[in-house]
């Protein structure tokens, strides 16, 4: 007797008619024709030749700073200096309790969407390393539902940050600060290059925060070149770093916005280095759409990475939400299908194979970034998957389509109604759903 049989599912990798079954928090078996040769199951889901996938994966956050749009005002500019300012007004007042009670919040919304795994930023330039210990709770209370990886994020640098200004009495330096955070058990070293003072005090953080992630044998995630800036070229030094000590497959560079800018020259040459060291990346579409370009007037810049070039030299690609209603962006709802969609149309990803990329933009290649374990819709993995109001991947994301069900460990833990319509005109059907257009072929 299963646990739970999900029958007649698609599959992301184009297979239907497949059921999936489920004992205990584990996926037994992944085959067409298990509910018809007679399993039984305590409960049972009819997938309805509806796509199921692995739960999505958002691989660049910053959930110390969410939902709290307006506090204490609203980004005017919509710049990113201006939202580093907001923040920095911001963290003082913060208090412990609300930054937990905003990500818990937050991780509602994410379960709702299927999103159950997120890689979050926390800033650690604050010596009272409040937001810190803030998601170190929310990630002890939300582990039963929803992985939460936190990143040690120096905010304001390692090199430009003085503590002091904050708390005269402090003793340590940004980067003390920082390694406390880990000390904590924050999981992936963070930085952020190009806020430090110059280029070379850039290239020392990033050369610094790589060593600190090599002793302690850590991931490392940096923002990186988030700027319109052609010459902020911190990744280069990133890839270089993760060569020498290293660290291929454990390093990723967010952001990488500058990348747009550069001199195709260039690029020809940093790609392929990028590709070497083992370097992911993490676009960051709606933010990267919004934020960038601001001191552009026409041509306005679009300021993403160059995402489908990235993926051509075989550089994993992943797109985040980045932020939701917070300083720097004042709308989202931790949906990755609107992130996938936003991406796919700044990318111009518009071939069937390339939509599919997207798909895995916020699936496979985010959990492949994050080092999940146990992901996937394979016998062994754990009984994570998400139905969807859709057949397949490009519909999913064209229609961001309703979560149906979403499962954790073998339970479900959300549901929402389908999207239906119902219409009132003569001689037109009673119900819309806008899944499944197929054009008839023309007749003369
Ligand atoms: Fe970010």
């Amino acid at each position: 007797m299963l646990d739970l049989l999900v029958t007649d599912a698609n599959l992301p990798d184009g297979r239907t008619g497949v059921d999936i079954a489920v004992a205990g928090d584990r996926i037994r078996e992944v085959r067409a024709g298990i509910a018809a040769g007679g399993a039984t199951s305590a409960i049972t889901i009819d997938a309805a030749g509806q796509l199921v996938t692995p739960p999505f994966v958002d691989a660049h956050f910053h959930m110390d700073a969410t939902l709290s749009y307006g506090l204490p005002r609203i980004n005017e500019s919509g710049t990113l200096l201006e939202g580093i300012a907001l923040w920095g007004e911001l963290k003082p007042m913060l208090v412990q309790e609300s930054i937990i009670g905003r990500a818990l919040t937050y991780c509602d919304w994410a379960v709702a969407n299927g999103l159950l795994a997120i890689r979050t930023h926390v800033d650690t330039c604050d010596p009272r390393l409040l937001a810190v210990e803030a998601l170190l709770e929310v990630k002890r209370r939300v582990a039963p539902y929803l992985d939460l990886q936190l990143v040690a994020f120096p905010q304001d640098g390692i090199l430009r940050y003085d503590p002091r200004a904050d708390d005269p009495d402090c003793r340590d330096s940004a980067l003390e600060l920082l390694r406390k955070a880990l000390d904590l058990g924050v999981d992936v070293v963070g930085g952020i290059p190009h806020f430090e003072p110059t280029t070379a005090s850039g290239t020392e953080s990033v050369r610094l925060l790589c060593e600190e992630a090599a002793r302690r044998g850590l991931r490392v995630d940096m923002h990186c070149d988030e700027t319109d800036d052609p010459m902020s070229r911190h990744i280069e030094t990133l890839a270089f770093e993760a060569r020498r000590l290293g660290l291929q497959g454990r390093v990723n560079g967010s952001h990488l916005t500058s990348m747009h800018s550069m001199d195709n020259y260039y690029v020809s040459k940093l790609i392929p280095l990028i590709a070497q060291a083992g370097v992911s990346a993490v676009a960051n579409p709606l933010i990267n759409i919004t934020i960038q370009g601001r001191h552009d007037t026409y041509p306005r810049r679009r300021g993403m990475t160059r995402v489908p070039e990235l993926l051509a030299a075989g550089v994993p690609v992943a797109f985040g939400h980045d932020c939701v209603m917070d300083p720097w962006y004042g709308l989202g709802s931790g949906d990755m299908l609107e992130v996938a969609h936003m991406g796919l149309h700044v990318a111009q990803m518009t071939s069937q194979a390339a939509m599919k990329q997207c798909f895995d933009a916020v699936t496979t290649t985010p959990a492949q970034i994050l080092g999940l374990e146990h992901y996937g819709l394979e016998a062994g993995c754990r009984a994570d998957f998400v139905l969807l109001q859709a057949a397949d991947p490009v519909e999913a994301i064209r229609l961001r389509a309703a979560r149906l069900a979403v499962v954790r460990a073998g339970r479900v833990i959300a549901q929402s109604a389908p999207r239906v319509s119902r219409l009132r005109l003569d001689g037109r059907p009673a119900e819309v759903r806008l899944t499944r257009h197929r054009p008839q072929p023309e007749r003369p």
